[in-house]
């Protein structure tokens, strides 16, 4: 049985929230136990087939990861990421690309970038039976209007907004809230200002919970390390010595006689 989105609310005020990106059956069955929800996130344009940003991925491959994510998993909450273009036309648009994600993929919820202009968007995902899951801050499908991947809401006017994103979005009817590359103490007053959790990636420590990309966790990219990354393994590291050992030993001859 699966976490539900009621599991993972109720953990508001008590316990953080534990949330990790996959995109794969093998290394969503290894995070699962581990975690209360497993995000697949559109950044696996980056992490998984090695585009620039996000803004490529299709709803197709989006569908297809969330089955593949959700095959391996078991007991974790699932969340996919609604990518680029698959719900900014329209509310009618965002509600055929979510149907697909929990229908064709599995997904318990969806997740969409942006504020108060996607209220409409809420609202009908969440009358129709799917959970959503906000994203504020650095939103990387907005990466050409914000030329960089830096801290946003520094400035006030930036901040006032987006704590009215928020306090809209929960009005709405959103189940969760993504925070991410925001000052610390915008996140501290969010989480305090909305009743729903939110869910912190380079936002500091004062959020209801925090997510993180596996891959970067994993240190699988070991030359790129975003700053609000936290590695706990070296993994890129230990793959390619791995792989060293294993052609050295078919070069010298000692696997072939195994
Ligand atoms: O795409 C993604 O993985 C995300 C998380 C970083 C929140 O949106």
């Amino acid at each position: 049985m699966r976490t539900s989105i009621q599991t993972l609310q109720q953990k508001k005020g008590n316990t953080p929230i534990v949330m990790i990106t996959a995109y794969d059956a093998p290394l969503a069955a290894l995070v699962d136990q581990a975690v209360d929800a497993i995000l697949v996130g559109d950044s696996l344009g980056m992490v998984v087939q090695g585009q620039e940003s996000t803004l490529p991925v299709t709803l197709d491959e989006m569908v297809y990861h969330t089955r593949l994510a959700g095959r391996g998993s078991k007991t974790a909450f699932l969340a996919a990421d609604l990518p680029f273009m698959s719900y900014q036309v329209s509310v009618e648009q965002a509600l055929r690309s979510a149907g697909r994600l929990v229908q064709e993929g599995g997904a318990q919820a969806v997740k969409l970038e942006g504020g108060v202009e996607y209220v409409p968007h809420v609202r009908a995902l969440v009358r129709c039976g799917i959970p959503v899951v906000g994203h504020l801050g650095l939103t990387p499908q907005s990466i050409h209007v914000f030329g960089g991947y830096g801290k946003r809401a520094k400035e006030e006017a930036e901040a006032k907004k987006l704590r009215e994103d928020a306090r809209a979005l929960e009005e709405a009817g959103l189940a969760l809230l993504v925070l991410e590359n925001i000052p610390h103490e915008l996140a501290r007053e969010v989480t305090a200002l909305l009743q729903i959790p939110t869910i912190g990636i380079g936002a500091g420590p004062h959020c209801d919970g925090q997510v993180q990309v596996l891959h970067d966790l994993l240190g699988l990219f070991p030359e790129f390390r975003p700053r609000h990354a936290v590695r706990y393994l070296e993994g890129g590291k230990a793959i390619r010595e791995a792989v060293e050992t294993y052609a050295a030993e078919v070069r010298s001859g000692r696997m072939l006689s195994r």
